[in-house]
C-alpha cells in the first residue's frame, strides 16, 4: 500500500468538500456545519496543499476559511493557484475571500477605517441562488471579524450583499461558481449561516453520501481488512469514544477483539458494574475487569500535588494495561478512540508549544513501546457523529449521552491528599447531585457536572449537635467542546434542595458551595 501524502483519507470514496485552512478560530466548526448536512469535508491547512496532495483529495468543492493574518503583509498565506483552475464551487470566508480577490485580481486594503468586528447586518443587493433563504425580514444578522476590506473586486465578480462596514459583503462570479463572503456564516451569531453552507453545498452537487448508516458499514469492511485474523486489545473507560469504538470493532471482528477496563478506585459509584455489565452481558463483549484499586490508591497515598497525582495514575494505568495485554496470546493491534479534532493538524502562527497547563491521561507511547499497530475507527469522525454511530450501533442512549468523564477519575476532583474516605463520601454526594439534575430534567442541558469534594472540614450544627466534617463543592458548565465553559446559572431552588438532600443523605458532609467560575479563568475539572 502506498502511503497517502494527506491524511486521514476514508476508506471508500466519498463526494469530498475541500476546506483549506488558514488558521481561524473557528475553521472546525465550518466542518462541522457541513458534516450536519452530510457532507464529507476534510480540513488541511494551506501549506500542505500542492497540485499532487489536490488530486489525491479531488474534490468536488472548496472553501476558503478565515485567518489570522493580513493578505497586504508581503508572504502570507495563499491558496495554490492551480486550485482556482480545476473548475471547482469555491466559497471563501473572510480571510478566504481576501485570499480570492487578491489572487484572482481585485485588491485589499488596510488601514483606518476597514476595521468591523461583531454584528453586523447585511442587506441584499441582487439575487443569487447561494442566499436562497436569507433576507425573508429584509436584513441578515451576520458576524464580521476582519481587519482589511476589499477594496476593488476581481474581474467577473459582482456584489449581491453589502453591510455598512462592508460593501462587499457577499459578490460572487456566478459564471464560475466562485463566492465570497466578509463575514463568518459558521458561527452562532449569524443565525442563517447554515443556510449558506446548504445552499452551496447544494449549488456544487453535493448529494448527501455522508451517514453514520452508510459509515457503519464501511469502518466494518475496513476494519476487517485491516486486522484479517490478528486480535485487537482495546483499553475501556466507559466513555463515548472508547465505547464506541469498541462496539464498532466486534462488530467487525466479534470475539477477536478484547476490552481491558482498568479499575483504579477512582470511578464513580456503580460505574464499573455498569459499564463490565453492559459490554459484558449485555452486547457479548469479552472483557477483562482489572481490579486494581489497592494498586492505585497505594501508590496516590499521601500524594497531594496535582501533576504528581496525574503522572502516578498516567504511569500506573500504561503498566497495569500492559500487564493484561500480555496475557492476551497474539493480539497485534490496539484500539483507540481518536477522533478527527485529534487528528487535523492545525495551521501554526505562534511556532512555539503552548503552555502545559495538565498533563492528560491518555495511553499515548503503549503502541511503540508494546509493538502494537492502531486501529482507530473514529478518526475521521467528531464528537456528534461519534454519538450517532452509538445510537446507530445499539449503545444505550443514557450511555451515549453522558457527560465526560476524565481519566484520572475522581482524583482530580479531590484535591488535597486522597483517602478511601473522601472518596466514598465524594461517590455518595456527585450520585446525589446527578440525581437531582436528571430529576429536573436538566442533565442534556449541561456539557458536564459533578461534585468535588474540598480538603477542609467545617463547622456545622445538626440536630442539637455540633458537626465537624467536609465540605464539598458542586460544579456544573455549559460549553461546545471543553476548550472554555461557563458555569451553569442554576436556580436557587435547585441548588438550595441539592444542598439539602447532600447534607442529608450524605454522611461526612456539612457544607455545599456552588462553584461560578468561568474557563477560562478557572479550569473545569478542580486539578
Ligand atoms: P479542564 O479541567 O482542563 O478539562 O478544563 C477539560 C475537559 O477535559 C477533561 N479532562 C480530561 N480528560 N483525561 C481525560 O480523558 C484527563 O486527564 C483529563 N483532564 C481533564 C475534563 O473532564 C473536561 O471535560
Amino acid at each position: 500500500m502506498t502511503q497517502s501524502a494527506v491524511s486521514p483519507r476514508p476508506a471508500i470514496a466519498h463526494e469530498t468538500l475541500l476546506i483549506v485552512d488558514f488558521g481561524s478560530q473557528v475553521t472546525q466548526l465550518i466542518a462541522r456545519r457541513l458534516r450536519e448536512l452530510d457532507v464529507y469535508c476534510e480540513i488541511h491547512p494551506y501549506q500542505t496543499l500542492t497540485a499532487e496532495t489536490l488530486t489525491e483529495i479531488a474534490p468536488k468543492a472548496v472553501i476558503l476559511s478565515g485567518g489570522p493574518d493580513s493578505v497586504t503583509r508581503e508572504g502570507s498565506p495563499r491558496a495554490p493557484d492551480a486550485l482556482f483552475e480545476m473548475g471547482l464551487p469555491i466559497l471563501g470566508i473572510c480571510y478566504g475571500q481576501q485570499v480570492m480577490m487578491t489572487q484572482l485580481g481585485g485588491r485589499v486594503v488596510s488601514g483606518e477605517g476597514t476595521a468591523e468586528f461583531g454584528r453586523a447586518y447585511v442587506e441584499p443587493k441582487q439575487d443569487l441562488p447561494l442566499l436562497e433563504g436569507w433576507f425573508a425580514e429584509g436584513r441578515e444578522q451576520v458576524w464580521m471579524s476582519h481587519g482589511d476590506h476589499v477594496d476593488t473586486l476581481a474581474p467577473g465578480f459582482e456584489v449581491y450583499g453589502t453591510s455598512p462596514g462592508a460593501p462587499f459583503a457577499i459578490t460572487a462570479d456566478v459564471a464560475r461558481h466562485f463566492y465570497a463572503v466578509q463575514f463568518h456564516p459558521e458561527v452562532h451569531h449569524t443565525p442563517n449561516g447554515a443556510r449558506l453552507y446548504e445552499n452551496f453545498v447544494r449549488l456544487a452537487g453535493f448529494t448527501g453520501d455522508w451517514t453514520m448508516g452508510a459509515y457503519r458499514e464501511e469502518a466494518v469492511a475496513r476494519i476487517r481488512d485491516q486486522v484479517g485474523d490478528k486480535k485487537v486489545i482495546c483499553a475501556l473507560s466507559g466513555g463515548v469514544d472508547s465505547s464506541v469504538a469498541a462496539a464498532l470493532i466486534h462488530e467487525a471482528i466479534g470475539d477477536q477483539l478484547t476490552c481491558v477496563f482498568v479499575d483504579h478506585g477512582l470511578l464513580r459509584l456503580n460505574e464499573a458494574d455498569e459499564v463490565v455489565g453492559m459490554f459484558r452481558d449485555h452486547m457479548n463483549l469479552s472483557v477483562i475487569h482489572a481490579q486494581e484499586q489497592d494498586l492505585f490508591l497505594g501508590k496516590l497515598e499521601g500524594v497531594s500535588d496535582p501533576e504528581t497525582k496525574r503522572k502516578i495514575i498516567g504511569g500506573l494505568f500504561i503498566d497495569v494495561f500492559q500487564k493484561y495485554a500480555n496475557e492476551i496470546d497474539g493480539a497485534e493491534f490496539l484500539a483507540q478512540g481518536t477522533l478527527y479534532p485529534d487528528v487535523i493538524e492545525s495551521v501554526s502562527f505562534s511556532g512555539g508549544p503552548s503552555v502545559t497547563i495538565k498533563s492528560h491521561h491518555n495511553v499515548g507511547g503503549l503502541p511503540e513501546k508494546m509493538g502494537l499497530k492502531l486501529v482507530e475507527p473514529l478518526r475521521e469522525l467528531f464528537k456528534d457523529e461519534v454519538r450517532a454511530l452509538g445510537r446507530e450501533l445499539g449503545l444505550p442512549e443514557h450511555f451515549i449521552g453522558r457527560h465526560p468523564f476524565p481519566g484520572p477519575g475522581l482524583a482530580i476532583r479531590c484535591p488535597g491528599e486522597i483517602t478511601r474516605e473522601k472518596l466514598e463520601i465524594l461517590r455518595k454526594a456527585d450520585a446525589v447531585y446527578i440525581d437531582q439534575i436528571r430529576k429536573h430534567g436538566l442533565y442534556d442541558e449541561i456539557w458536564q457536572a459533578f461534585c468535588a469534594i474540598l480538603p477542609v472540614r467545617t463547622v456545622g450544627v445538626m440536630g442539637d449537635g455540633r458537626t465537624y466534617d467536609f465540605a464539598c463543592a458542586l460544579r456544573a458548565v455549559t460549553s461546545v467542546d471543553g476548550m472554555t465553559a461557563d458555569y451553569y446559572p442554576f436556580s436557587h431552588e435547585f441548588l438550595g434542595e441539592t444542598a439539602t438532600r447532600i447534607i442529608n443523605e450524605v454522611r461526612g458532609i456539612n457544607r455545599v458551595t456552588y462553584d461560578i467560575t468561568s474557563k477560562p479563568p478557572g479550569t473545569i475539572e478542580w486539578e
